[in-house]
């Protein structure tokens, strides 16, 4: 882990190209690191000056009599270079480079940024920027930046690639009331990345939620690790703007057409517990319910309304997010009919009706905080004539209070009438919204973050599977060896084989006695397939001929095939023809896979056959996770494949153990060999005993 102590706790900073003139950013970093109360040595550092801001100047860092911690550089970019060599002589530990005119203007800009971080790794010295706004730590405190509004102090730590958002986003959070530990702007990212802050802020006592702003990460294996160590200890809110430059290769593929541009994105922050903001509300909506509200223990939800409307729109919201509707406990619904009003709703949502007073709401949101079967609340309140929201938000404080552990959130759904009831619950940390929606993200996050810490603390035993490598190894050598990208079926089956996939038996054949061979051997029906890589469509040639019963139709077929193919595509290599045992239907299933460039193989699973890329019924997870039971089921949840393989309609479940068991083997085999560029299994079928993976499609690099 690098060391960063130099950016947020130094002893000393330089500030190279102070100036004295009032409008320049090096006139204000000046003025900002003194006002920020920062309580060690500050150097200007300028040939022109004698004292800056009542400080002595100095007209190089070398002339600084004692060492520096940090410097930040505010001279222009054609400086940098020099200036930041004479840092790496005097031995500064960390340079804030806020110059901007490197790699974001090009060409000549990149080489000047590589110029700038060879220096750095010559001197050891860790970089933060180039062209970003600087640093802040509100408990040092420093605040060696240009922004115009100073943080205030509080438990997030803010790490933004845009400098522009960071400046905005502070002037907001002093209305917000929203206050920081640290404030970073990453700037170029030519060192030092989120990465690394992500990494410092998980260790930092003043941190509570760590809050990012993203356009891209360059190293998405470092990432996924730190970050998923990081957020085993606080949430992490990603806001990722910027379509992925880093998404699924355009591929042929049907895993590949199926896996959207962003889709890595979202795969890999769900993999390493990070909450995924998809708008600036969002990402601030979610920091404040971090930041107030204690993490539930499950998903289940109660609301409390004294209206009927909102509560229907909020269960609708609550239900959509994939939360549960909480039902109460028999002792809190006999409460409810003896002590409610016979008009009012006892069940969830509990309507409390519109002529409720504090004491209505105070009884049923205190019944509902007791229930064991509630994990958190949301309070409505709708104005009318009879609402105290001022004495009712004091006694939802109470009832909070009084039941530190469960999330409590609010929609106050008005204006003037409401806003001092709404004011009193913000200061007091209940995060209270004018409608339910943002509050229900905020307690499906909240559950979200629950849950990767669940699977986190889940002990179960990772499986070591038996796997046959070398019998791999020897089917790529030989392919490689006949310049061939595309496994042929029979080669990609027995690739699936080595690595545990049942798959159907498959076998090559050159003369059409050894297909009769391989047919009586395997027993029939068979079906016999053209073995060609050069032929994608091979129905469209006439190269598949099924239900063959018989050695004679064996015999017949082969013949055909040949024939045919030849006529179709006189000039194309055929290799022989496959002979495929024909299998019984089973549930048709898809298991693929798709390549990443940052963050590697994404493995897909949903419903398979001629129609996945109608049907769009697929997840997807990186295949860096699949190794745990409890992930990969969790993956096939989402699908509606799931819900057949349980029995639709009165069918017979299908052996969900053997599904999970062949995507758990497929991503190991595409994690096991990276020059697996593409993977189809399409289809495999499930039935109630085993499965059988019928079609394999390999291609490699
Ligand atoms: N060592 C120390 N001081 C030096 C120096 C050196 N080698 N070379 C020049 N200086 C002094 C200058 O004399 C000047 O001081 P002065 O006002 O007393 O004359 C001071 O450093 C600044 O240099 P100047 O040439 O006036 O530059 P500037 O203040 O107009 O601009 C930057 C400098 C860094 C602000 C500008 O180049 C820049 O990058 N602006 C964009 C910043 C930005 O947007 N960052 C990203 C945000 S997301």
């Amino acid at each position: 882990m690098a060391d960063l102590t130099s950016f947020f706790r130094p002893n000393s900073v330089a500030v190279v190209g102070a100036s004295k003139t009032p409008g320049k950013i090096s006139n204000a970093i000046m003025r900002n690191i003194i006002s920020s109360g920062y309580q060690g040595a500050i150097y200007p550092v300028n040939p022109r000056e004698s004292e800056i801001e009542g400080l002595a100047c100095y007209p190089s860092v070398g002339a600084i009599p004692d060492s520096v911690d940090m410097a930040v550089m505010v001279v222009p970019a054609s400086k940098v270079v020099a200036a930041a060599r004479e840092c790496g002589e005097k031995g500064v530990k960390t340079l804030t480079v806020i110059t901007a005119g490197f790699k974001e203007i090009g060409k000549e800009g990149l080489e000047l940024e590589k110029k700038l971080t060879e220096i750095c790794e010559e001197f050891n010295m860790r970089m933060l920027g180039p062209n970003c706004v600087g640093v802040m730590d509100t408990h040092t405190p420093i605040n060696a930046s240009f922004t115009a509004a100073a943080p205030v102090k509080g438990e997030i730590a803010f790490l933004s690639q845009s400098g522009a958002i960071l400046l905005a986003i502070l002037d907001w959070s002093a209305t917000a009331g929203l206050g920081y530990s640290k404030v970073v702007s990453l700037g170029n990212k030519a060192n030092l990345s989120e990465i690394d802050f992500i990494e410092e802020a998980a260790n930092d006592p003043y941190t509570k939620v760590i809050l990012c702003y993203l356009e891209d990460i360059v190293d998405g294996a470092r990432f996924l690790k730190v970050a998923g160590e990081a957020a085993k200890k606080k949430p992490i809110i990603v806001l990722k703007s910027g379509v992925s430059q880093a998404g699924a290769q355009a591929a042929s593929s049907h895993t590949g057409a199926l896996a959207g541009s962003d889709l890595a994105y979202d795969t890999a922050f769900e993999q390493c517990g990070i909450i995924r903001a998809t708008t600036m509300t969002e990402l601030f909506d979610l920091a404040i319910a971090f930041t107030k509200s204690p993490i539930p223990a499950g998903d289940r939800v109660a609301i409390v309304t004294n209206s009927g409307g909102p509560g229907i729109i909020a269960t609708d919201n609550v239900e959509d997010m994939g939360l549960k509707m909480a039902r109460f406990d028999k002792g809190t619904l006999d409460e409810f009919r003896t002590n409610l009003p016979k008009e009012a709703n006892i069940y969830n949502p509990v309507d409390v009706l519109g002529d409720a007073r504090t004491d209505r709401y105070q009884y049923a949101l205190n019944k509902v905080l007791d229930d064991p079967n509630v994990d958190s609340v949301l309070v409505l309140m709708c104005p009318t004539a009879v609402t105290e929201p001022v004495e009712t938000s004091r006694s939802i404080v109470e009832a909070r209070d009084a039941h530190p552990d469960k999330p409590v959130f609010a929609a106050y759904m008005g204006g003037p009438l409401l806003a001092e009831g709404a004011g009193i619950l913000a200061e007091n940390g209940i995060p209270c919204f004018t409608f339910p929606e943002p509050a229900i993200l905020c307690i499906n996050g909240l559950n979200k973050y629950k849950r990767y810490l669940d699977t986190v603390d889940s002990k179960q035993a990772r499986d070591q599977l038996e796997v046959d490598q070398k019998t791999v190894k020897a089917i790529f050598y030989d392919v490689t060896r006949e310049r061939r990208l595309n496994l042929l079926s029979s080669e990609a089956s027995a690739v699936a084989e080595a690595y545990g996939i049942p798959v159907a038996p498959i076998v090559l054949t050159t003369t059409a006695d050894e297909a009769v061979a391989a047919a009586n051997e395997m027993g029939y029906p068979v079906v016999l397939k053209v073995a060609s890589p050069k032929i994608l469509h091979k129905s469209d040639v006439g190269g598949v001929k099924v239900g063959i019963n018989s050695p004679e139709e064996v015999q017949k077929a082969y013949l055909m095939i040949m024939e045919s193919v030849h006529r179709y595509l006189p000039k194309v290599v055929v290799h022989g023809i496959e002979v495929q045992k024909m299998m019984p239907k089973g549930t048709e299933l898809i298991i693929g896979m798709t390549k990443d460039v940052q963050f590697g193989p994404l493995v897909a699973f949903g419903l398979g056959g001629i129609h996945v890329n109608l049907l769009k019924d697929v997840s997807f997870r990186l295949a860096s996770s699949l190794n745990d039971e409890k992930v990969v089921g969790a993956m096939l949840s989402e699908t509606k494949a799931y819900t057949l393989l349980k029995g639709y309609r009165g069918e017979a479940p299908r052996d969900m153990a053997a599904v999970v068991d062949v995507v758990k083997r497929a991503a190991r085999l595409v994690t096991d060999f990276p020059e697996i560029t593409e993977m189809d299994i399409n289809p495999v079928f499930a039935y109630e005993n085993g499965v059988s993976a019928l079609d394999i499609k390999i291609t490699i690099s």
